[in-house]
């Protein structure tokens, strides 16, 4: 997720743009910089690291007076955040430039192709490809908009492309699919942007840009057409959103916003798994598969809510590839003595890559001779980069300190490493992989209606806020869930709870059951051998002893409702995916109960986003 920013009107572009990257930082902060057009020619700068460092450089440098120009704020996807990765992108040429949101599929073919025409590539991006192919375009003579047109329907994933045209100066010409764009309508100067924050200091009027559309914008005009030139009419809207809610997307809390952006995020972390032939692709992973072949155990090293991610992996991994896993807390790893071999794949799940007990267990593990891989969301940090393989989840930089889409696109990535694992392996047929594929590619679906149900969770929320203790039961891939949605109330709530394994509340935490005591179950879904009898065994149980339960099970499943006190319906998934939807009411009712408690759901106290001291 990065944010974009392009004018054309009467004030210096480059101030404009710069404000409005500021206004988008905490969509991608890896990377910055902007791109003027004056006197026919391009005028570029872009540093990594964080706005204030392109800052630095205009500060001594000022790109020269122009009053068109585009921007961009990186969150790498494609490439390390350096120098050379930072957008805009530019032609061979140095007559186009180019930023990009999003992950272009099929850059890698395109690439080849016109590598083949002596095209030099300055960057490991995706990005870069379309600068050249806009350019090679404008070149054959069409303007920037036919050159824009013509170069989408060539692209596969998801893209928001923003470019200009050094013989073309007064126009920015943008394109979208499946990635944010916005347009901002201004008094003789018009603006686009990832969202409203990048120009609500200017404008409040705005124009909604749909799928596979082309947007043109001068001083005075703005265009819409499709990929294929045909006009288009956008929609109109006015925003009454203040410059901070804007930059929640109208939410109160960025919390908020990351748990409603989970479909998109599990959606991008799903691009490009599938290559030409069908065959599931992880090309980042950079794993052998002799390498995989020969492993005989996986140990997942995590802490908190990635730790959580990491028991779900095991029950898919286990069942998926028959490979032994171990699920560690990193903070424990590497005093217990492991026993680890290079026949051992060390998986460090990490949202940040910079959790100091993570990077420490890691390297505790690459002196034993493991392989290490990591599946982490931000590109570049110390965690990926100390281990042998990589697989990036694509949630986009989150903000809140309380991990929500950051913990759902860990799943994903810990199932496409099961069934790559299960794959090299042969312990799954072809269609069986294709059709859990296909299950993972209708989630984004499922996560979105469970969304819809907000409201009355939130109602739900507000109904306790007096009170002091939660359990949280679960079994099978509903245990680690329990843990999380209890880590989730503990951390934003301030409130104890405390998730069981269900089958062992009659071992001894049935004790803590007294009248009215709120007990949240996570059902698994019906079908599976004895574990949802089993499920509702318990819930009677607690239930029997003034216990109030408040049930999370799947629509059609009406022998759940004698027990629930409360119920709140999930979609039907196998139940090695139901955590992907049965976290979500967790995650919401955490987040409502810590706000009507008045607390700062975004920072709460006592945490930090990235914890690096061990
Ligand atoms: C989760 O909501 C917490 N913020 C915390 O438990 C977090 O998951 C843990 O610190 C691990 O962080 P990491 O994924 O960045 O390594």
């Amino acid at each position: 997720m990065c944010g974009i920013v392009g004018y054309v009107g009467p004030q210096r572009a480059q101030d404009v743009v710069v404000d409005g990257l500021r206004r988008l930082e905490y969509r991608g902060y890896d990377s910055a910089g902007v791109a003027v057009v004056h006197d026919g020619v391009l005028a570029v700068a872009k540093r990594s690291g964080k706005l204030a460092n392109l800052e630095k450089v205009l500060a001594d440098k000022p790109l020269p007076p122009a009053t068109t120009g585009i921007g961009h704020t990186r969150w790498a996807t494609h490439g390390p955040p350096n120098d050379a990765n930072a957008h805009p992108h530019t032609g061979g040429a140095r007559r186009v430039a180019l930023v990009h949101n999003g992950i272009i599929e099929n850059y890698a073919e395109l690439r080849d192709r016109i590598e083949a025409d002596d095209h030099v590539f300055l960057s490991e991006t995706d990005t870069e490809i379309a600068a050249h192919l806009v350019e090679l375009q404008v070149q054959s003579g069409v303007d920037l908009q036919v050159a824009m047109q013509r170069v989408c329907q060539q692209l596969d994933g998801a893209f928001t492309l923003v470019a200009v045209d050094a013989e073309d100066p007064g126009r920015v010409v943008a394109a979208r699919r499946n990635s944010p764009l916005v347009v901002g309508l201004g008094e003789g100067e018009n603006f686009l942007g990832s969202d409203v924050a990048a120009f609500i200091e200017h404008t409040r009027e705005a124009l909604e840009l749909g799928q596979d559309q082309i947007v043109t914008i001068t001083a005075d005009e703005v265009t819409v057409t499709d990929f294929w030139g045909s006009p288009v009419e956008p929609t109109r809207f006015h925003v009454d959103w203040d410059l901070s809610a804007a930059e929640k997307d109208g939410h109160d809390w960025f919390m908020r916003k990351e748990i409603f952006e989970q479909p998109r995020a599990v959606a991008d972390s799903l691009i490009g798994r599938r290559g030409v032939n069908g065959l599931l692709q992880l090309d980042e992973m950079r794993l052998a598969d002799e390498e995989i072949r020969d492993l005989d155990k996986i140990i997942v090293i995590a802490c908190g809510t990635s730790f959580y991610a990491g028991m779900v992996a095991k029950y898919a991994i286990e069942h998926w590839t028959r490979t032994p896993v171990e699920v560690e807390l990193a903070s424990e790893f590497r005093y217990r003595d492991p026993i680890v071999d290079n026949t051992t794949l060390v998986v460090a799940i990490s949202q940040s890559g910079e959790t100091a007990d993570t990077l420490q267990a890691i390297r505790h593990a690459k002196s034993q001779g493991a392989k290490v891989l990591a599946i982490c969301n931000t590109n570049g940090s110390s965690i990926p980069r100390e281990s042998d393989a990589v697989i990036y989840t694509h949630a986009g930089p989150e903000i809140g300190v309380a991990s929500t889409k950051g913990f759902l696109t860990q799943l994903v990535a810990c199932y496409l490493l099961a069934l790559y694992v299960a794959q090299v392996k042969g312990t799954r047929y072809g269609d069986e992989i294709d059709e859990i594929m296909g299950q993972l590619e209708a989630m984004p679906d499922h996560i979105d209606t469970v969304l819809t149900r907000a409201d009355s969770i939130y109602e739900l929320a507000r109904a306790h806020v007096a009170t002091r203790s939660v359990l949280f039961l679960g079994r099978h891939a509903g245990y680690p869930v329990a843990l999380e949605g209890a880590l989730k109330l503990k951390e934003l709530a301030y409130i104890h709870a405390e998730g069981f394994a269900a089958g062992e509340l009659k071992h001894g935490p049935i004790a803590l059951i007294e009248e009215g005591l709120p007990v949240l179950c996570v059902v698994p879904p019906r079908g599976r051998d004895q574990l949802h009898a089993k499920m509702l065994g318990g819930i009677q149980e607690v239930r029997a002893r003034g216990a109030r339960t408040i049930c999370l099970a799947e629509e059609g499943d009406h022998t759940i409702e004698p027990y629930a006190d409360d119920l709140i319906r999930l979609p039907q998934v196998p139940v090695l995916l139901q955590p992907l939807v049965a976290i979500i009411p967790l995650q919401l009712f955490a987040c409502e109960l810590a706000t009507a408690l008045g607390h700062d759901v975004d920072q709460p106290r006592n945490l930090a986003k990235s914890v690096t001291v061990e």
